[in-house]
């Protein structure tokens, strides 16, 4: 089976904001050792999984708060998609931890496909507010 690629950060999907790009980039960092550790098969999977949850709440509320200071009109849509990201992972692991071990496969395409479109996509949308209220 080919191999899951590795999610890489680059300045094209800067935020603009030195912390949460930092942040970011340990969520890559975190997501690309939780894909070795899979597919190494090593029993570190649920550890690195426990630890990308808690480093990705830790960066959800950091960047709320960003947000918030910002005054970002869509923060209230952006945490529901924060919410809605953690509510499928502890979904996923709730399955993984019943015995459904295909469920590791699949959380671990979800988690990296979803960090990786929400980050180009959707932090996109707070670093383009950001960009534009800079302007004015
Ligand atoms: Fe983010
Ligand atoms: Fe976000």
């Amino acid at each position: 089976m080919a191999g899951i690629p590795h999610l890489q950060w680059s300045n094209s999907i800067s935020v603009r904001v030195d912390s949460i790009d930092a942040q970011h980039k340990k969520l890559f960092e975190i997501t690309n050792r939780l894909i070795d550790a899979f597919e190494a098969g090593s029993g570190d999977f649920l550890e690195v999984i426990g630890e990308l949850v808690e480093y990705t709440t830790i960066h959800f509320h950091d960047e709320q708060m960003v947000m918030m200071n910002a005054k970002f009109p869509g923060l209230a849509a952006h945490t529901a998609e924060h919410d809605k990201f953690i509510a499928k992972v502890e979904d996923f692991l709730q399955a993984y931890s019943e015995g459904h071990k295909d469920a590791g496969r699949t959380m671990l395409v979800f988690l990296k496909d979803w960090l990786f479109a929400h980050t180009s996509d959707l932090d996109m949308e707070f670093a383009q507010y950001l960009a534009k209220k800079s302007a004015k």
